[in-house]
């Protein structure tokens, strides 16, 4: 018996600070049925990103903002439930950028169809997706780590930054990564393969981070800011490159702190350039035709957070935002086949 309800997640008003249940509000309507060149699909997983809360924000980004009432934007996979399009048919997996919703309209030209019987299906969001494909364009276009080079990984343990020190230990570098507490760092040592990981939870972080790149740092993949990029950037080597993927540590504040004396990038040639992982489209198939075999063969690590319950994603979002989080945050809204 398909299902008559659908539910959805829509934003009641901007959070203040780290966001809350009730910044959200759960709705229901009828599950719609498609129009011409549509496709109904019912959803299994739901990424959960920090840009998100970015798009909470009614600030100047590089995307607009949700709006009050709007059905709160994610990338997820879906089901086929009923289709216009010839290209699509019941039964059928699709990745597309729907919302957060149990189930969604989407023009056919929106989705990627995958393979049920490839990588878990999850994968398509993390390791293989689009915070893979960040990893793989910072390294590959910015980063450029060599071999015998320091790389130093912020968030290493996170969905970007597993995939990058991953990459830079391919490329014959000593990769150092920086994650919040012991369990993480044991895991970007022993599993990822990471030289050496410094806790910036425990004090000292300064002097750790010294301690973990005696040769300095040649390359340094941000993901956090703060007070980590502060120590990474005081051991920036001349010719040095900084990928600027992210700042988790800030997006929640309000006011931004004030920024870093750049003096020392003149001197030291530094190169220091941001990146939007969609500026280069045609990285997420060179990304998925590389690292599809390594997943396949478990060469290539990943982790995920599951939380169940699209009713639980806001909260899924602020323990993102807080480092609850162990690799790739998802959100499980419904089973992978009915
Ligand atoms: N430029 C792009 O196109 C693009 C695309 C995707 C992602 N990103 C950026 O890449 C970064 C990582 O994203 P992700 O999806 O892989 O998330 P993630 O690393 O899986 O999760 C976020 C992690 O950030 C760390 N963190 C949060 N607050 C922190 C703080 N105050 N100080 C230090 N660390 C903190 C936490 O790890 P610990 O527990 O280890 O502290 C948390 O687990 C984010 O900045 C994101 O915005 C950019």
């Amino acid at each position: 018996m398909p299902e008559t309800t659908r539910r959805s997640m829509v934003l009641r008003r901007r959070p203040v600070g780290v966001p809350r249940a009730e910044d959200f509000e759960l709705v229901e309507d009828t599950v719609p049925a498609p129009g011409a060149g549509e496709v109904l699909t019912r959803t299994i997983w739901l990424s959960i990103d920090p840009y998100m809360r970015g798009r909470l924000a009614d600030r100047p980004s590089y995307a607009p903002p949700v709006q009050i009432g709007e059905v709160m934007t994610g990338e997820n996979i879906g089901e086929v439930v009923a289709s216009s399009d010839p290209g699509f048919a019941p039964g059928d997996v699709v990745r597309g950028s729907r919302g957060w919703q149990t189930h969604s309209l989407s023009p056919a030209a929106a989705l990627t169809k995958l393979d049920r019987h490839g990588p878990p299906l999850s994968a398509h969001l993390g390791v293989l997706g689009m915070p893979g494909t960040t990893a793989y364009s910072g390294m590959k276009d910015i980063g450029q780590p060599k071999s015998g080079e320091t790389v130093v990984i912020s968030a290493a343990s996170g969905a970007v930054g597993s995939v990058a020190g991953q990459l830079a230990k391919r490329a014959g570098a000593r990769v150092v990564g920086i994650a919040g507490g012991p369990d993480k760092c044991l895991w970007v040592q022993e599993t990822l393969r990471f030289d050496d990981c410094v806790d910036h939870r425990l004090p000292g972080l300064p002097q750790a981070l010294a301690d973990a790149c005696p040769n300095g740092i040649d390359v340094y993949f941000e993901n956090v800011g703060g007070a980590v990029q502060a120590a990474a950037f005081a051991l920036l080597n001349p010719h040095a490159r900084v990928v600027m993927c992210g700042m988790v540590a800030q997006y929640n504040e309000r006011e931004m702190p004030p920024g870093p004396n750049l003096g020392f990038v003149v001197g030291k040639r530094v190169r220091i350039e941001g990146m939007i992982v969609s500026d280069k489209p045609e990285r997420f198939a060179e990304w998925r035709a590389l690292a599809g075999p390594w997943v396949k063969e478990g060469s290539l690590h990943y982790r995920e957070t599951v939380i169940d319950g699209l009713e639980n994603a806001p909260e899924a979002l602020a323990l993102l935002l807080r480092g609850g989080n162990f690799g790739k945050m998802l959100v499980r809204v419904g089973p992978d086949s009915v």
